[in-house]
């Protein structure tokens, strides 16, 4: 049984009950991060996954696709959805190769100023690329905060709060801080679901406020 503080308790319970992803090998290259979290935008795991592959074969520097052009680079997109992501993507990695001798940065302004990055992905590369103290919020985080520390059924929409509550429950380690950035969004994608979340798997169950006050607006799990 887990036990500990929120953070500490979900950095845990990552350990254990995880996916092995190809982008969270540790050591991972940063672009290697920013070509999964701009292909996972808006397509499942288990499509981009195979393409990814495929992607960092073929270009494993943003110097590498930066020097393709646009209907190879459409092409080997495939099926994965909203291609106009491919091209800017390209358009990062040119952006890169320019502005910032090849290297994706790892500063978050500078990241935001890349074609196709949002606040969103400019974190989750400073964090899960550049092992950066970062918070990373995406909707499946906004739902597991809603849950767990505002007893409410349902993501709010975003908004500025969200960094400063998900920061309050980050561990003080900064090594466990940036497991926990990856960890809370893998509760929020296995177990703290939109419509059937499966509390009897949570490891943080016991601390949940939406439990505690009894599912409101919800037929609970
Ligand atoms: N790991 C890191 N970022 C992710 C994402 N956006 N979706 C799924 N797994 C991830």
């Amino acid at each position: 049984r887990l036990s500990g503080p929120a953070g500490e308790v979900i950095v845990d319970w990552y350990a254990t009950a995880a996916r092995d992803l190809p982008w969270r090998t540790p050591g991972v290259d940063p672009w290697a991060v920013l070509v999964s979290e701009v292909m996972l935008q808006q397509t499942p795991v288990a499509r981009v996954e195979p393409v990814w592959r495929a992607w960092m074969d073929r270009w494993p520097t943003p110097a590498a696709l930066a020097a393709t052009p646009p209907g190879e680079v459409i092409r080997a997109w495939g099926k994965l959805g909203y291609p106009r992501r491919a091209l800017r993507l390209r358009e990062a990695a040119i952006a890169v190769t320019e502005r910032h001798g090849g290297a994706v940065p790892d500063d978050v302004a500078a990241l935001q100023a890349l074609p196709g990055v949002g606040t969103y992905t400019a974190r989750a590369v400073a964090c899960f690329g550049h092992g950066q103290r970062q918070p990373v919020v995406d909707t499946n985080v906004r739902r597991v905060v809603a849950r767990l520390v505002h007893g409410r059924a349902e993501a709010a929409p975003a908004r500025a709060s969200d960094l400063a509550d998900i920061s309050a429950l980050a561990p003080r380690d900064d090594a466990r801080a940036v497991r926990f950035s990856v960890a809370v969004m893998e509760l929020g994608a296995l177990v703290c679901v939109a419509r059937t979340p499966r509390c009897g798997a949570c490891p943080v169950r016991d601390l949940c406020a939406w439990r505690l006050a009894g599912y409101p607006a919800h037929e609970g799990p």
